[in-house]
């Protein structure tokens, strides 16, 4: 797999593994098969209640530190600096390592909230040695022209849900023109992408199932992805899309889906306690 580099120089792959709505109960065997099968980026969040579990598989693995990457999210109450400072702390802790290879303000929270202020906390986060990169998740244009231009620091990321119902065309060129890699969260729409007849018609075509397709899509577009699954066998399915290429009719109609269309929250909604939909 062909790694994409990070604004400091930070390799990471495009295809990794999600975790959200991992039971913690589950995670450690599950995170364990993933990596087992391949996977070399994990993605996980102190919102998941499942970062001592992926940590412990991660031990577990015996795999070299300097072989996967690993992101976290900082969680809605910890915004205030202070907080900032402590959930870093607490994530890193219970994921049992030294350094995180991305860290990511999880939601804006802008009806609330000094996303600004918590920006400039994760800026300072750098320094301690203890991130590679830092980014945000779930920003829209206006939330990164903010802390841009308050920090002059552009984010090494932003997590957004991108799918083939939700193409996010105009932030995706912003996120081009400004230097932020966009990262896909649902890329397969939670599944519900996987039924649909034009993706279906493709993946007989092309003798790939349809989430082969789906990631392939992703990939081609330039966008990192971390598709979820506890069942191994999808999670091999899932890895597997190296051998094949979808050309530009193929691109066009994926993307064509597009209809707007998001599976979970929208950003500019979200308060507090809420990103768990
Ligand atoms: N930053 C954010 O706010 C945010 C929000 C949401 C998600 N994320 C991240 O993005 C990751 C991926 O998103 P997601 O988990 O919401 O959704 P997703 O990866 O688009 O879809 C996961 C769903 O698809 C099923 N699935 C996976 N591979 C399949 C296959 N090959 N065939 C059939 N079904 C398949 C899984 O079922 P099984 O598990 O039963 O196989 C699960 O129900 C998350 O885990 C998380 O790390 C971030």
């Amino acid at each position: 797999m062909q790694t994409l580099t990070l604004a400091n120089g930070t390799l990471i792959p495009p295809l990794g593994f999600g975790t959200y709505k991992v039971p913690p109960d589950v995670t450690q065997q599950v995170v364990e098969t993933a990596l087992e099968v391949g996977y070399r980026h994990i993605d996980t969040a102190a919102m998941y209640g499942n970062e001592r579990e992926v940590g412990a598989a991660i031990s577990a693995s015996g795999l070299a530190r300097d072989d996967l990457f690993v992101t976290t999210k900082l969680d809605n109450p910890d915004h205030e600096p202070a907080a900032a400072r402590a959930g870093f702390a607490r994530s890193l802790d219970l994921l049992g390592l030294d350094v995180v290879d991305l860290y990511l303000i999880h939601w804006p929270l802008p009806r609330t909230t000094d996303y600004v202020a918590t920006w400039a906390t994760l800026v300072e986060l750098l320094d301690t040695g203890r991130v590679r990169e830092i980014g945000v998740s779930n920003f829209q244009a206006d939330h990164l022209r903010a802390i841009i231009a308050a920090t002059g620091v552009v984010p090494a990321v932003n997590q957004v849900e991108v799918n083939p119902y939700l193409t996010q065309e105009p932030l995706r060129a912003l996120h081009r023109e400004l230097g932020i890699v966009t990262e896909a969260w649902s890329p397969l729409a939670r599944g519900r992408v996987l039924s649909d007849p034009l993706v279906n018609r493709l993946a007989e075509a092309l003798d790939k199932t349809p989430s082969q397709v789906v990631l392939r899509w992703h990939l081609q577009r330039g966008d990192v992805v971390f598709p979820k699954s506890t069942h191994r066998a999808r999670m091999v399915e899932n890895l597997d899309v190296f051998d094949f290429t979808l050309g530009d009719d193929e691109m066009a109609s994926i993307s064509g889906l597009n209809r707007d269309e998001r599976s979970g929250s929208n950003p500019d909604a979200v308060e507090l306690d809420g990103g768990r939909r």
